[in-house]
């Protein structure tokens, strides 16, 4: 079925065209790599995988209850319209909420692969073309699996959030090589990352658990990748070129903190914008969301050398200053443990039916 039948709204035109002024660079250096980086892209090769074969895609969802939320962590939760909610309305509610999430991930992956082809056509040093490469194949991966989940489990898709959209826009357009690392590397991965890290901690439904496993699994090498690049790039560059880096991040920030809270669900089901607003604004659970989204983040900036008095004073209004001593090598490789547990589970679980299988057929022959 077409994602046009499925869409919440109308998405107008087909395709989004973002004109650029960014170069195409060739280098005729083809042997004189990074080690780290060139380790980096072997390891982009290796760990590859299928979607289709790794994903038990015939687990069922309930697309009413997609992820196990409880109705605390629902922002009307607490308000008036939450009571006069009937179970089938919060059913409803739930499959909005999740249908948009996951439709602004779908969308940020098609936008990362962009970025990184972006990157593989525009970044000076073949190195980091060769690695980028691999990470198209792997934002592609993942566009591919959100929109299979979002057409076969859901049923239903979301636009592209306008904000989410402006920023993307701005990445694009920019034709410094440099920004496509920054605003998706950095920013909208960086805060993909820890949306999907909070779900896949605490969804107990094994389908949407696996997809967000997997994908982190290689987002923890697309991290690498920005700051590898970045931390080596910004050792050269003057103050005031890291100053416009810097503003281009607090900007990024806060419209992606304030902007991009799901009030065009609330509006869907009848509430007034500015209440939607009120309410996630309210919400206990949405502001705790909030801060953890900044997880990924905060400690990123700092690491590539982003973390000048005016950077520093916007993480310490928005209350998130104290993330940028979180150890992200600790987090990565967390997540890349979390996914091969998850594996080694999942074929134990299976050999272990299958062990039972073979006895319950020796034992009916035995008794035949
Ligand atoms: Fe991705
Ligand atoms: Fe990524």
């Amino acid at each position: 079925m077409s994602t046009h039948e499925l869409y919440t709204e109308a998405v107008g035109e087909p395709n989004w065209q973002v004109p650029s002024a960014s170069s195409a660079r060739l280098s005729w250096e083809y042997d004189d790599g990074r080690d780290r980086l060139l380790a980096l892209y072997q390891k982009g090769k290796d760990k590859q995988w299928d979607g289709a074969k790794r994903i038990d895609w015939d687990l069922e969802v309930d697309p009413y209850d997609p992820l196990g939320t409880p109705d605390e962590s629902m922002s009307l939760y607490g308000t008036p319209y939450w009571a006069k909610m009937t179970d089938k309305d919060k059913g409803e509610l739930r499959k909005h909420y999740a249908s948009w999430q996951f439709s602004q991930f779908l969308h940020g992956e098609q936008g990362a692969m962009v970025c990184a082809a972006r990157i593989v056509e525009s970044v000076p040093d073949l190195d980091a073309k060769f690695y980028s490469a691999t990470q198209t194949m792997d934002e592609a991966r993942h566009a591919e699996i959100y929109g299979r989940f979002l057409h076969e489990k859901m049923g239903m898709l979301y636009p592209i959030n306008d904000n989410l959209q402006a920023l993307l826009g701005d990445t694009l357009r920019d034709s410094r090589w440099d920004m496509p690392y920054l605003g998706m590397q950095v920013l909208i991965e960086g805060l993909a990352l820890a949306a999907f890290g909070l779900i896949r901690d605490t969804t107990d439904k094994p389908l949407p658990k696996q997809i967000l496993a997997y994908v982190m699994q290689d987002e923890a090498r697309h991290v690498a990748f920005g700051r590898m690049a970045l931390r080596d790039y910004y050792s050269q560059l003057t103050d005031a070129e890291l100053r416009e880096r810097e503003e281009f991040v607090i900007e990024g920030c806060y419209l992606m903190r304030d902007r991009l809270r799901g009030v065009e669900v609330l509006e869907n089901f009848g509430i007034p914008k500015a209440q939607a607003e009120q309410y996630s604004e309210e919400s206990e659970f949405l502001a705790m969301f909030r801060q953890l989204l900044f997880s990924r983040i905060v400690p990123c900036v700092k690491d590539i050398g982003l973390w000048g008095k005016r950077l520093q004073q916007a993480y310490v209004d928005m209350g998130v200053f104290e993330m940028g001593n979180s150890n992200l090598d600790l987090l990565m490789a967390q997540d890349e443990e979390i996914a091969e547990k998850l594996d080694a589970e999942r074929f134990a679980a299976e050999e272990q039916a299958r062990v039972t299988e073979v006895r319950d057929a020796i034992r009916s022959g035995e008794a035949g």
